[in-house]
């Protein structure tokens, strides 16, 4: 696999040439540190070696068309949603109520009309089809759908997707954790979805706030470079762009290795199951732990495994969550394996179980973010009208939106989730 960007990099840092050019590093700690000069292509209109990496990883993902993100799969949601919107003409989202708050930033900002479709469970991302054809009118631009969630839950995409071809509606998936996928055949684009974002940085070997949007059709294409310029940086970094330009060249080439790593994390959880540790279902890059069948909260489990060396990614209050990746070092799952094994077990805790909560919405989202408002603890706030964006994080996942009155239930969570204060209509 040919890696333009990279290639590209590399002469001009060894060029010598003077850098009478942003950025203001002038490459003397980051050689790499480019702007879009002279041959090395724009992001938003990409035809040069950004285009032929993009190609390449297009390939790989068997999208018709790949955009490159260094706004994180954050900057890929808002123009996949604004594309969706250009695409349709229509504003009007069905989406997974428990969905990252990347979507409730891009309905403030596109003035979304969003329509929840609501999980079993608190905080859950898998939506089931039926409900998801129930939400479909003949408003709907595009159906929004999470998956993987952040405890490693997944909704049945390939049934979705049949929802939104029998309606003739845009299925997006955010598929922030499932980059790796590529590998695994399940890649939302191959179960139906018409465009993913994908975190590049989460389970892949490519540095922070990399990600992709990758495009089923590409008639979209147009439609998403010029959402992506809408909301992202007119600076972006060539850093990150030498990253996933390389992380193609990984992608193609080490894939027996890729493979084999996510073997050791399934050869984990079987070994994890067999010494009793207590798992909750997930994905196939991560081990989602029981820490309340253990008798710990997910916070105090967390800081036993942290004592003996290893990092969560995520503690809350039930769970604790083990993210790999397919470059994770061999040496971490025999660690991980000890650790866990050797961390005693007591008394179940019981967690208290939040409710879904189905808050009623007074005004869209916009209005309300946009309306007067004033900060108030979340007790004085029940019965007002929410105007920010508070979510526990992670998962990152608001647990009333703008626009939607607050509920004495609602209240409850998030003082449960630690949120004390939320900007409220003043009005
Ligand atoms: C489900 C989900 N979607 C989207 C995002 C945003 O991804 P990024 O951090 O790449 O912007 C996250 C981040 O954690 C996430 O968990």
């Amino acid at each position: 696999m040919k890696t333009p960007i990279h290639d590209f990099l590399v002469k001009y840092a060894e060029s010598g040439n003077v850098r009478a050019h942003m950025p203001g590093g002038k490459g003397i700690e980051y050689p790499l540190d480019i702007t879009e000069i002279n041959g090395a292509d724009v992001l938003y209109e990409s035809c040069g070696i950004i285009r032929e990496s993009e190609r390449n990883t297009a390939g790989l993902f068997g999208a018709a068309e790949t955009c490159y993100s260094c706004g994180g799969a954050t900057l890929s949601i808002q123009a996949m949603l604004a594309a969706a919107v250009s695409l349709t003409g229509k504003k009007t989202i069905a989406a997974g109520r428990y969905s990252h708050k990347s979507l409730i930033n891009s309905a403030v900002l596109l003035g979304l009309n969003v329509k929840w479709i609501y999980p079993d469970t608190f905080l859950g991302a898998d939506i089931r089809p039926e409900d998801v054809e129930q939400s479909i009118d003949g408003d709907t631009a595009a159906v929004f759908v999470n998956s993987v969630d952040y405890l490693g839950g997944q909704s049945d995409i390939a049934a979705i997707s049949e929802v939104c071809k029998k309606h003739g509606v845009l299925l997006l998936a955010d598929n922030a954790h499932g980059a790796y996928k590529v590998f695994t055949g399940d890649h939302p684009l191959s179960l139906g979805a018409d465009m993913t974002a994908d975190s590049a940085h989460k389970t892949l070997p490519a540095i922070t706030g990399t990600a992709y949007l990758h495009l089923a059709d590409s008639a979209y294409l147009s439609a998403a470079k010029s959402a992506m310029s809408l909301f992202g940086s007119s600076s972006p970094s060539y850093l990150m762009l030498d990253s996933l330009d390389l992380c193609a060249k990984y992608i193609a080439e080490e894939r027996e290795s890729a493979l084999r790593t996510l073997e050791r994390v399934r050869e984990l959880k079987a070994e994890l199951i067999s010494a009793g540790v207590p798992l909750y279902p997930s994905d196939d890059m991560r081990i989602t732990v029981d820490a309340a069948a253990m008798g710990y909260t997910g916070e105090q489990l967390g800081n036993l495994i942290r004592a003996k060396g290893a990092e969560c990614e995520m503690c809350g209050n039930r769970y604790a969550v083990l993210l790999f990746s397919v470059v994770q070092p061999e040496k971490d799952f025999a660690v991980l394996s000890e650790i866990l094994r050797s961390i005693p077990r007591t008394e179940p805790v019981e967690i208290r179980e939040i409710p879904v909560i189905r808050p009623e919405a007074a005004m869209t989202a916009k209005e309300a973010y946009f309306s007067a408002k004033k900060t108030v603890s979340v007790k004085e706030a029940v019965g007002m009208i929410c105007a920010g964006i508070n979510s526990p994080c992670p998962p990152c996942v608001p647990i009333v939106y703008p626009g939607e009155v607050i509920s004495a239930e609602a209240a409850e969570a998030m003082l449960y989730y630690g949120i004390t204060e939320i900007a409220c209509c003043s009005l």
